[in-house]
């Protein structure tokens, strides 16, 4: 079987994409926040044969640099986080084969409700939905989130691993076959083929039964792009697709590695996951014209960006060389 590589767009549901000052650009279009926009975005994608579209997410603004959110407002560094499932939903409405992705935390919700929310996804979308599992970041989550502290690293990874369990669980609550809506005999679903969970576990209860039956697809496909050695184990264990942000090859190789001998070690089969390495390309029709958008797209940046991203613990930073200060 010839191998291919798997196509993600890396997409923000803010106001501005995974440059953050990306909205400042001459081009970019002033109604980020209308459905529109990423219906426009999705359109793109589709036609250019990506496999799926991501929206990253976090529960907070950066707000972290001088404790203060006046800078990240005012500046627009990613101060816009809108609720990526409901703007999949419209990008799902405009187009048939796209896979539509986002993140969601295990730290701040509970297992039923994000397992009801992809599933929901997933039946609206004939079977294209994904969910980018994440333990979360910092500080400013917990106290949007009802906590004072973020939690621990490796205890946030415990609690993962059984709200794994306990989502899936769920998703496999209704047996394939069970849906039988006859209105002869007046029969909707066959109840011997609907499964309570009843759920007990160190952080988490739910009791079932689930009440979204399973889609064609089976279930949601499940993202992880954990890259510590706790976060390879909890890759590895569940992640169908996983994303890493290697910058060379060699450390590009050892993740690759790693998270296959986690996954083989878990009991999987690492040839069913799909790796796919963060990349931030500049394109044009020639190497001069890439050249020059290159040009534009270095002169955005403040380093108040990049400081902001900093200071709220950021992964993803793409701030180019050549930042100006304010
Ligand atoms: C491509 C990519 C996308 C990510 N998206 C998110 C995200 O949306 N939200 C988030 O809190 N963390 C995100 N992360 C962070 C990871 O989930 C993970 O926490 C990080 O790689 C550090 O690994 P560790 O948790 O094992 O320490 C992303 C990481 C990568 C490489």
């Amino acid at each position: 079987m010839t191998r291919q590589m798997a196509l993600v767009g890396f997409l923000q549901a803010q106001n501005c994409t995974n440059l953050p000052s990306s909205w400042r650009h001459p081009d970019s279009r002033d109604d980020s926040m209308s459905a529109d926009y990423y219906q426009e975005i999705a359109r793109i994608l589709e036609r250019g044969k990506f496999h799926m579209a991501f929206f990253d997410d976090r529960l907070a603004m950066p707000d972290r640099y001088g404790n203060d959110h006046a800078h990240t407002v005012e500046y627009g560094i990613r101060c816009v986080k809108m609720d990526p499932i409901v703007v999949l939903t419209t990008m799902g409405m405009v187009t048939t084969k796209l896979g539509l992705a986002s993140t969601a935390s295990t730290t701040y919700f509970e297992p039923f409700d994000v397992a009801r929310r992809f599933a929901t996804l997933d039946l609206m979308t004939g079977g294209r939905a994904a969910w980018n599992v994440v333990t979360s970041v910092n500080d400013g989550e917990a106290l949007n989130m009802g906590r004072e502290q973020h939690l621990e690293h490796d205890l946030r990874y415990d609690r993962a691993d059984e709200f794994m369990e306990v989502v899936l669980g769920h998703w496999d609550a209704w047996e394939d076959g069970s849906l039988v809506i006859d209105k002869t005999s007046g029969r909707f679903a066959d109840p011997t083929k609907v499964k309570r969970l009843d759920h007990k576990g160190q952080f988490f209860t739910s009791r079932g039964p689930f009440t979204v039956p399973r889609s064609a697809q089976g279930h949601p496909v499940v993202i992880q792009a954990g890259a510590s050695g706790r976060g390879q184990r909890f890759a590895g264990r569940w992640g169908e697709v996983i994303f890493t942000a290697a910058r060379n090859l060699a450390n590009a190789k050892q993740g690759y590695d790693a998270i296959r001998g986690e996954a083989a070690k878990a009991g999987r089969d690492p040839d069913q996951m799909f790796l796919c390495n963060l990349i931030t390309p500049v394109t044009a029709a020639t190497k001069a014209e890439a050249e020059d958008r290159m040009a534009v797209i270095q002169k955005l940046p403040l380093e108040i960006d990049a400081l902001s991203l900093l200071a709220e613990g950021s992964t993803s930073i793409s701030v180019p060389r050549g930042s100006t200060s304010r």
